[in-house]
């Protein structure tokens, strides 16, 4: 599927499906609508009266057309109400003509900039568009192909006049790039776990570096761990018959940046739990684990083309979470690898304690900034649900820029606090810190405050994803069941911003 720009009126262009946006309970066909609707005498006005089409909020209809007309067929889609209308009611409606496209086998599909208002760039449009396209178009093909014959080969974005066609353009682009790196963070994190081992995940991160020699990776091994004191990562991957490493990605820009961001992701390939096992029940899903590391893996996918005004560290530790007469048990004090001892008391807990070193690590690459992701807490779902990320952060600064770039992005955060006087939930009797606190209301919060510990007093964000980054069923047109590639689009305009 290509997708490109047109200039000129959606309504001239020769295709097989054009798509109208409907708005609900507008008092007249305007814009393209009353366009078309002249250039048929009136046919649209009829349909949209014959159908009882009102424009609802994912309603959708295809109707053959009057043959002198430039498109075989159109898509209504319905926008809903205009006050509601926001950069993801275009997203969405992209989403649905895609599927509308696929079902009726058209070619040549033409988009006008659907939900396009006043204090809306054309730019921020194309690019909702075209993400809410090609996330659509998603299919995890590794184990079973799937007919693709009828997707269509080429969409036009088409934009009225030269200067909104230019802006679509960039649109375009920054769409396929945002959807680009989230595709590749959903492939990893469907692979199920058998193909998507801690060496895997080294694979995954040696593959990007390519294209303009501006990233290099490097890969510490368990005997490198043991000599840097990792404790925490060669404790949580005791169980496991597969060695841990700690994946270091670095992206450096051509010109010489002032800021050095670290970004820092949960990779665990999998999480049985440990020991301290899991129920049958929460264990299935748990290949998403590594979803941290697919997000930081999903922006170096696309870092060369970003190419952000700032040096980037990828930062993981991959390990697996595993029982086993060699596992970590409750009630074990690890070493970590800043010197500070932690008592293990659920090994169920052990993002955090991976985390933990990881942090430590990307401490001492000296950043201005750290970014943790991390499918952390099932805590965190309960107070946010399955969609809202939580963002923890001991600096404001950041948590607003992170907030802003995450509505760019059409991506949901909400920001929980870091509440100092829970922190004696971390507090242990016999070691520097316990893994888990002893109540389990607050259970993201105290998460957080662990891995605050480890920061140094950097600016931090954490970005709890356990909700948004794996979803058992269909979320929305563009998000289905899997991996979700939630995160990699906020990073993307953070970095972008900066
Ligand atoms: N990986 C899980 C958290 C998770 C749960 C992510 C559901 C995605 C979906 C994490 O390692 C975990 O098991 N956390 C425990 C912590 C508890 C033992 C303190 C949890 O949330 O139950
Ligand atoms: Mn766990
Ligand atoms: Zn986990």
């Amino acid at each position: 599927m290509n997708i490109q720009t047109k200039k000129g009126s959606a309504a001239q262009v020769p295709c097989d499906l054009l798509v109208v946006g409907i708005v609900e309970e507008a008092k007249r066909l305007d814009g393209l609508a009353a366009e078309i609707d002249t250039e048929t005498d009136g046919f649209l006005s009829r349909v949209l009266e014959d159908l009882n089409f009102k424009g609802k909020t994912g309603s959708v209809m295809v109707v053959q057309t009057p043959e002198k007309f430039s498109a075989k067929r159109i898509a209504l889609i319905g926008l809903g109400k205009a006050p509601a209308l926001t950069l993801e009611t275009s997203r969405i409606a992209a989403a649905i003509a895609f599927e509308a496209a696929k079902l009726w086998r058209a070619k040549t599909v033409v988009l006008p900039l659907i939900g396009l208002r006043k204090g809306v760039g054309v730019k921020q449009i194309a690019k909702a568009m075209v993400e809410g396209a090609r996330l659509a178009a998603y299919r995890f093909v590794r184990y079973k192909k799937e007919e693709n014959g009828s997707e269509p080969e080429t969409v036009f974005i088409v934009a009225p006049n030269g200067n909104d066609a230019r802006q679509a353009e960039i649109g375009i682009e920054q769409g396929e790039l945002a959807s680009q790196g989230t595709i590749f963070a959903r492939d990893l994190v469907n692979t199920p776990s058998v193909h998507m081992t801690p060496a895997d995940l080294v694979k995954a991160a040696k593959s990007l570096i390519k294209k303009k020699g501006l990233i290099c990776v490097v890969v510490h091994d368990k005997k490198e761990l043991e000599k840097m004191g990792a404790g925490g990562i060669l404790g949580v991957a005791q169980g496991s018959d597969h060695d841990p490493f700690l994946v270091h990605l670095v992206y450096k820009p051509k010109v010489k940046a002032k800021k050095r961001v670290a970004i820092v992701g949960k990779a665990l390939t999998f999480d049985s739990g440990g020991l301290s096992l899991k129920l049958a029940d929460s264990m299935m899903t748990m290949k998403c684990d590594m979803a941290g590391a697919a997000a930081v893996l999903g922006l170096f996918s696309v870092i060369e083309e970003l190419a952000p005004n700032a040096e980037v560290h990828g930062i993981f530790a991959a390990c697996e979470n595993m029982p086993s007469g060699k596992a970590i048990r409750p009630g074990d004090i690890l070493t970590l690898m800043n010197g500070k001892t932690l008592e293990i008391l659920n090994t169920d807990a052990e993002g955090r304690v991976t985390l933990a070193d990881a942090l430590t690590y990307a401490v001492k690459q000296e950043p201005s900034v750290i970014i943790d992701l991390a499918t952390l807490t099932g805590a965190c779902m309960v107070a946010l649900g399955e969609e809202i990320t939580g963002l923890m952060s001991n600096n404001e600064a950041l948590a607003e820029k992170l907030k802003c770039a995450a509505v760019e992005a059409g991506e949901l955060v909400w920001e929980l606090p870091l509440e100092k006087r829970y922190k004696k939930e971390i507090e242990s009797e016999v070691a520097d810190y316990k893994n888990i606190p002893s109540t389990r209301y607050g259970g993201a919060l105290t998460a957080g405050l662990l891995l605050e510990e480890f920061v140094e007093g950097k600016p931090w964000a954490h970005l709890d994803i356990a909700g948004p980054a794996f979803t058992e069923k269909p979320l929305n047109a563009y998000a289905k069941k899997g991996g979700t590639g939630h995160g990699v689009r906020t990073l993307i305009e953070y970095l972008r911003g900066i």
